[in-house]
């Protein structure tokens, strides 16, 4: 299969599905690239479902950085995109180009991922300008949830729906390859795909958009704390990967495992040789 730049992600609008899950290790974004994943996104969901944080607000550069690389070097095909933590790019249009380019430099991303609409398009202009592809992301924008009163479904009225096509008519202005549209009504991010010449990638925005995006251990049912209702569990390893401790621990203790084909043998007779060294 051949490589997923940001040319053909840019020239899949309209055409096949594009399909993007999020990865944090190069073990697992062998595996998603092997699958056949267009894009891996290496989210700052990375804070929650990883890292442990709350939120995805103390996420730094440094640990975006150390996953994106590690995902990089697991994938061989699929596009990588680093996602720009909170207080990496908000500063100035300066911060966030210096930020980007880390990210393609240290992380060996193709591309980075920036939150907000209008006020985020000279930061957009500035990267693309600086050669670093970026793909926007609008509707719930986690990493200013608080401002938009939670973790909610946005643009569900005239008013915020119209700010919504403006954000993406902005930022296609701007430069961005690629919109991400997070939690909003399908009708609404069905007429901001129509709207724009750019893919639209959905997370519970509906199946208009050109491409749909899942943090992976949501998909594979890793991650227990809570599921967002429009994720769709495809599998629930978290009860296999606890069964299979649990055996682990109970061969452990009866002295079942390690068994002879788990263990190295020799032709010396180390106990009579080594008795009394
Ligand atoms: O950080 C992330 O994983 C994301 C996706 C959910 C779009 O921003």
């Amino acid at each position: 299969m051949k490589k997923t730049t940001v040319k053909a992600f840019r020239e899949m609008k309209g055409g096949r599905k594009l399909s993007m899950l999020t990865a944090y290790d190069a073990s697992m974004a062998r595996l998603l690239d092997g699958a056949g994943i267009d894009a891996l996104l290496v989210g700052d969901s990375l804070g929650m479902v990883a890292l442990g944080y709350d939120s995805t607000l103390p996420v730094t550069m440094e640990e975006m950085l150390h996953h994106a690389a590690a995902v990089s070097r697991g994938a061989e095909r699929a596009l990588v995109i680093g996602d720009m933590p909170f207080g990496s790019y908000q500063i100035s249009p300066e911060q966030a180009v210096s930020n980007g380019i880390r990210f393609i430099k240290e992380g060996g991303c193709a591309a980075v991922k920036i939150e907000g609409g209008e006020e985020v398009c000279g930061t957009v202009r500035a990267l693309v300008r600086a050669g670093v592809p970026v793909i926007g992301h609008i509707g719930l924008t986690p990493q200013t949830a608080g401002q938009l009163g939670g973790y909610k479904v946005q643009g569900k009225d005239l008013a915020a729906a119209r700010k919504l096509l403006d954000d993406a008519r902005a930022l296609e202005a701007a430069g961005v390859f690629g919109l991400v549209l997070e939690a909003m009504p399908a009708q609404l991010a069905a007429v901001i795909t129509e709207a724009v010449s750019m893919p639209t990638v959905g997370i519970g925005a509906g199946p208009h958009c050109d491409g749909q995006v899942l943090v992976i251990q949501d998909l594979l049912g890793l991650f227990e704390k809570f599921t967002p209702t429009f994720v769709k569990q495809y599998v629930n390893l978290a009860p296999e990967i606890k069964a299979a401790v649990q055996s682990y621990i109970s061969e452990v203790e009866s002295g079942a495992f390690p068994g002879p084909e788990h263990s190295f043998a020799s032709k010396e007779n180390f106990r009579a040789l080594l008795s009394g060294a």
